[in-house]
């Protein structure tokens, strides 16, 4: 590919994006299609001849582009999958022609040192001091996985590394924990059974004396505590933990204090609804993912921990071949001896754009509406005889349920089914259903820059319409 047609190419894409923006809001937020369909579309074998680049962006505009499910569109409020900002995916463009691979200081210096920055204004949101630091990671998944591994190292006097799990060992977190934290649990080594889901209140929230009493018990059993994961942010509900009732739980009990929030972290930037003041810099290391509600693009997450040495020292080997000779002053950053991924895209550009574009006033302003758009939600179910809302959201995500007349909760789970699939069928909204304290739910989760108000009242007529039509089918 030369420059011309490069050139030519990348226009074309800039003008087809710059469209499909313009226009996204007239479009279906989930395609018309079946998973057949969609399969058929690229079921070829590996192309051996070239093609031009005009005829692959031909193929894109018929079997990519019409079949996405259009996240940037205002009625998409399902799982945490930001509108994405129009700078970061300018800056996803340039990520991948520079290639800079952040996890030697060699193979980017810019880079890192833009990357250190982007971290340094987490850290600085989050409430840290100066002797934080962390990584930007696929997402929260790895963030909790980083956060886990690295409090495991630090309570096992940076012994299970080199010689493995050798005691018995619990972790502790609500169960409004995300799916990571057991798939965190069970990747440093403790197995599923350590960890200990623990009942929350009427807000959500772990309960306290639960956590005690698992405590107690596990000591009792011969089973040492080593971490609490704290919630800032429930996905289902945007609970929130009382960290400061964990800290000093975790300090009584020499226990690593993990928060995750991946999704909550957004809350930082509100104006209206600051979270600055509940005590998030109190964790050892924290989950707080850029690309759910600082509305970056896919991926952006970030691993933030109080202390940087803690991340050296679960992760500081350094091979021979990644020596670098010319570091004789010890001042090039290599991130690969600060974390767990050696080869790393240079996810914090889009970040970095990103804040620089808008600035941290107007993404606040964002999470502000989206806050106040779930509050209305609230309000309107509330007002509703047959709705009942789970909870005042503290955040954007709220919980409703239909609780129509001579429903079963078996039944009551087949028709939020249902209603969910004729919301995705409608191609007007998307939302997901949950279970909470076991009944069903439908979840809405806006965490979007377009969606307004009328959205809300749009959706909420929506979902009346057909869980009544529903109903009627039934009976
Ligand atoms: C609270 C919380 N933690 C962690 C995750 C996992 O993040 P990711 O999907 O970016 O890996 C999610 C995802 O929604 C989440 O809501």
């Amino acid at each position: 590919m030369d420059a011309r047609e490069f050139r030519d190419a990348g226009h074309r894409v800039v003008d087809l994006l710059a469209e499909y923006l313009d226009h996204i809001e007239e479009k279906r937020v989930f395609p018309d299609t079946e998973p057949r369909t969609t399969n058929e579309l690229f079921a070829e074998p590996l192309p051996q001849d070239p093609t031009t680049a005009e005829a692959v962006l031909n193929e894109l505009e018929t079997k990519l582009i019409p079949y996405c499910t259009n996240v940037g569109h205002p009625g998409y409020m399902g799982l945490i999958t930001p509108s994405p900002n129009p700078m970061g995916i300018i800056a996803d463009f340039i990520c991948s022609a520079l290639n800079q691979n952040v996890g030697a200081y060699s193979i980017g210096p810019s880079a890192v040192a833009m990357e250190r920055r982007v971290v340094r204004w987490l850290t600085d949101l989050s409430g840290y001091g100066p002797k934080a630091g962390g990584n930007l990671t696929s997402g929260g998944m790895m963030a909790n996985f980083i956060g886990l591994k690295v409090g495991r190292d630090a309570v096992t006097g940076d012994r299970a590394q080199h010689d493995g799990v050798r005691e018995s060992w619990a972790v502790y977190t609500a169960e409004e924990r995300h799916v990571s934290v057991d798939k965190a649990v069970d990747c440093i080594g403790l197995g599923r059974n350590a960890l200990r889901p623990l009942p929350t209140d009427a807000n959500f929230q772990v309960r306290i004396d639960a956590l005690e009493e698992a405590i107690a018990r596990d000591k009792k059993g011969g089973i040492r505590p080593l971490c609490i994961v704290g919630l800032f942010g429930t996905t289902n509900t945007g609970a929130v933990d009382d960290i400061r009732v964990l800290r000093s739980i975790a300090d009584r009990e020499g226990m690593w204090l993990h928060v995750d929030a991946a999704y909550g972290g957004g809350m930082l930037l509100s104006h209206e609804w600051s979270m600055r003041d509940r005590g998030l810099e109190l964790a050892d290391s924290i989950t707080i993912d850029p690309h759910k509600w600082f509305y970056a693009p896919l991926d952006a997450g970030a691993v933030l921990v109080k202390d940087q040495d803690r991340l050296t020292a679960s992760f500081g080997i350094k091979p021979s071949y990644l020596t670098d000779e010319l570091d004789q002053s010890n001042e090039r950053y290599q991130y690969y001896v600060h974390g767990f991924e050696q080869s790393r895209r240079f996810r914090s550009l889009k970040v970095w754009m990103s804040f620089k574009r808008y600035g941290a006033r107007q993404i606040g302003e964002w999470v502000d509406n989206n806050v106040r758009q779930a509050k209305h939600l609230y309000a309107l179910t509330e007002r509703h005889p047959e709705f009942e809302p789970a909870t005042i959201p503290p955040m954007s995500a709220i919980c409703i349920r239909f609780n129509g007349p001579g429903l079963n909760e078996a039944e009551s789970k087949d028709l939020h089914a249902e209603v969910a699939q004729r919301v995705e069928r409608s191609g007007r909204f998307w939302i997901s259903t949950t279970e909470l304290k076991g009944k069903t739910w439908f979840r809405i989760n806006p965490v979007n820059f377009r969606t307004r108000q009328e959205h809300m009242e749009e959706l909420f007529h929506f979902l009346q319409q057909e869980c009544f039509a529903v109903l009627r089918k039934k009976a």
